[in-house]
């Protein structure tokens, strides 16, 4: 018997596997992995287990994204926001993306090109639904549906992602200036380890030491401030 064989799993180690396995598993739609299967394992585990809580990591300026699995097919997540820590308005790259709330209230807004009503087209952009997101509940959302603004309406919100396939960059959309910019996504840590922020350019906090309140304003920012990470 290993070593690792005595260790005992954790309910994320479990679900793990299981995003694993589902994931092996062609759909009719071109993707590998059933939506609906995909999002009870979420659901299951986002109202049963609290291990997620080792994986917390608050910044003062930004929500931040904390890597818990990669794999080539999926990658998970847990996001830990604070009121007034908004998400820019953004695609998930054709990609599938789950949100499952363990802790506070997430706030969904959808928008869409004001002139096609849908996300095909270009130009500006508007509201077409916002609705919340509760502790134990699981959103869905795609490029087919709408780009999205996500953020927390308690002071403290903490929400586990699913994105499949793992997404490295999407598009910020300007919903006044019909602006598109391209943003890398990093980790602020990965596998509870903190990001080295100084060496690995996925890491980098915003170039901004105040709150992203507006999906125009990145051109204008210019300070660059290391995030300071509190424990959960
Ligand atoms: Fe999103």
């Amino acid at each position: 018997m290993s070593s690792s064989d005595l260790i005992e799993k954790q309910p994320l180690d479990i679900l793990v596997e299981k995003l694993k396995e589902e994931f092996k598993n062609p759909q009719p739609e071109g993707f590998t992995g059933n939506g609906e299967v995909i999002t009870q394992l979420l659901s299951q585990y986002v109202n049963n287990h609290n291990d997620w809580k080792e994986y917390v990591f608050y910044c003062p300026y930004s929500y931040s994204r904390n890597l818990i699995a990669k794999t080539e097919l999926f990658e998970l997540m847990v996001i830990c926001w604070r009121r007034g820590q908004p998400s820019p308005i953004h695609n998930h790259e054709n990609q599938r993306c789950w949100m499952g709330c363990v802790k506070g209230q997430l706030e969904e807004t959808y928008y869409v090109f004001r002139d096609t009503k849908c996300t095909r087209g270009k130009g500006l952009l508007e509201q077409s639904y916002t609705h919340p997101i509760d502790n134990g509940s699981v959103g869905y959302i795609t490029d087919e549906i709408a780009f999205h603004r996500m953020q927390s309406i308690a002071e403290e919100t903490i929400s586990i992602h699913l994105y499949s396939k793992p997404i490295t960059e999407c598009n910020i959309y300007c919903p006044e200036k019909g602006t598109i910019t391209r943003k890398r996504l990093g980790y602020f840590t990965q596998y509870k380890k903190k990001c080295n922020l100084a060496v690995n350019p996925d890491c980098q906090p915003p170039q901004t030491n105040t709150p992203i309140v507006s999906d125009c304003s990145s051109s204008s920012t210019t300070t660059s401030s290391q995030p300071v990470f509190l424990k959960y």
